[in-house]
């Protein structure tokens, strides 16, 4: 069988790939990706290599080269993880995640409609997020039948690939399944993300920029964990179906924060006449449209694929952070100048 993962020099799809390699190896994969900033060739450095992988730089907005793709490669299934995936950044630059995520998504779905009639058991499986649902009061948890209410320009283009898929399965027949998954977390992370940014700010005692009052809950899950829960949907699930995915972890963000500053300063010790980690908090200015609360109901795919969270938030942030120390090469190697440039324009005025 022959899996097209998009996306795959990205956070989530190269762990999606290092365990479809590593546990897998009767499987062949091709790794679809434009290699965009966030798209990392280290990220599968030692995968790479191996026989029954091929990578293809592909941009998923060239509609012709994504056919070309699809169809020389036939595919049995499709993983699609490829997209613009960062709020801020939606927020500075909108239409870049409607062509990306959007457009590249119907792309791929047309590619699909051609291509599937001729392969037995085809399937497309479209990696989506909890924030398509919008924001939780204090109490709840959103269910794959919550109605859709995205308050980003990257949720909102989210919900918009989400509404695509399903309508090419029910107008098409195109056999689609689509999983939503709530906030991720592990090795590989682009700093950017809150959970590495603030353990590489806090490593280097630079300040730790907290949005608003930090009160705001998200659901964390281990990237390893929403990896396994992927392949269990694809090899399992029924066409057409839905799983929401999460961590059942809801931390408010200044308790992150705070954890990660503690087990830092067990891991490496204070620095002589430095301060607590601890007190490099610094509340900043309010993200706009800031969804409050997260928070995922698995029990669909607990109940009928029997998955479940191997890591809890203390362990995975815990083997997050030993791997941030160990491959400080890696991080370094991220935080070039267009990562400084970055960070200055959004945080220096914050
Ligand atoms: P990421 O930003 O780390 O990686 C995105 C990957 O997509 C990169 O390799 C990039 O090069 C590639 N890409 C971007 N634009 C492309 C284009 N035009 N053509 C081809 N490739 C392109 O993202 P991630 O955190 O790994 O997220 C992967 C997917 O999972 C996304 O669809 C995201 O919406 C979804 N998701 C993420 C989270 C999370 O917490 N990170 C949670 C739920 C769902
Ligand atoms: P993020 O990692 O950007 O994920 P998302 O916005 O997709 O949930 O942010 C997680 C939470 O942390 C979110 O409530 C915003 C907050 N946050 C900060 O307080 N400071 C930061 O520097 C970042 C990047 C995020």
């Amino acid at each position: 069988m022959r899996i097209l993962v998009t996306g795959g020099l990205g956070f989530i799809g190269s762990q999606y790939i290092r365990l479809l390699l590593d546990e897998h190896p009767e499987l062949e994969v091709v790794n679809l990706d434009a290699q965009t900033y966030a798209g990392n060739p280290e990220n599968l450095a030692g995968y790479d290599t191996r026989a029954t992988y091929r990578f293809a730089r592909v941009d998923i907005r060239d509609r012709v080269q994504v056919r070309e793709l699809v169809l020389e490669a036939r595919p049995d299934r499709v993983v699609h993880f490829a997209a613009e995936s960062h709020v801020d950044r939606s927020i500075e630059g909108p239409l870049l995640f409607a062509e990306t995520n959007v457009m590249g998504t119907l792309n791929l779905l047309e590619a699909s409609r051609e291509l599937w009639p001729s392969v037995e058991d085809f399937r497309f499986l479209h990696v989506s997020t909890d924030e398509v649902y919008g924001s939780l009061g204090e109490t709840g948890a959103f269910k794959e039948t919550t109605p859709y209410d995205p308050s980003s320009p990257y949720s909102a283009s989210k919900a918009s690939s989400d509404h695509f898929v399903r309508a090419w399965h029910r107008t098409y027949g195109l056999p689609t399944l689509v999983t939503n998954c709530s906030n991720n977390y592990g090795p590989f992370q682009f700093p950017e993300k809150l959970i590495p940014l603030i353990v590489n700010n806090a490593l280097n005692y630079r300040e730790l920029p907290v949005y608003g009052d930090g009160r705001n809950i998200r659901d964390w899950l281990y990237v390893e964990d929403h990896a396994r829960a992927i392949h269990e949907v694809l090899t399992r699930a029924s066409v057409g179906e839905t799983y929401n995915i999460g961590g059942d972890a809801e931390r408010e963000n200044i308790v992150v924060v705070e954890t990660i500053c503690d087990l830092l300063d067990e891991l490496c010790g204070q620095s002589a006449g430095q301060p607590r980690r601890r007190e490099l908090v610094r509340f900043v200015k309010d993200r706009p449209g800031h969804d409050r609360r997260y928070a995922m109901d698995t029990s669909k795919i607990r109940a009928e694929l029997d998955w479940r969270p191997r890591f809890s938030f203390e362990s995975g942030l815990r083997a997050t952070i030993e791997w941030m120390l160990e491959h400080q090469e890696w991080l370094s190697n991220v935080l070039d100048g267009s990562y400084q440039e970055y960070y200055s324009r959004m945080y220096e005025e914050r």
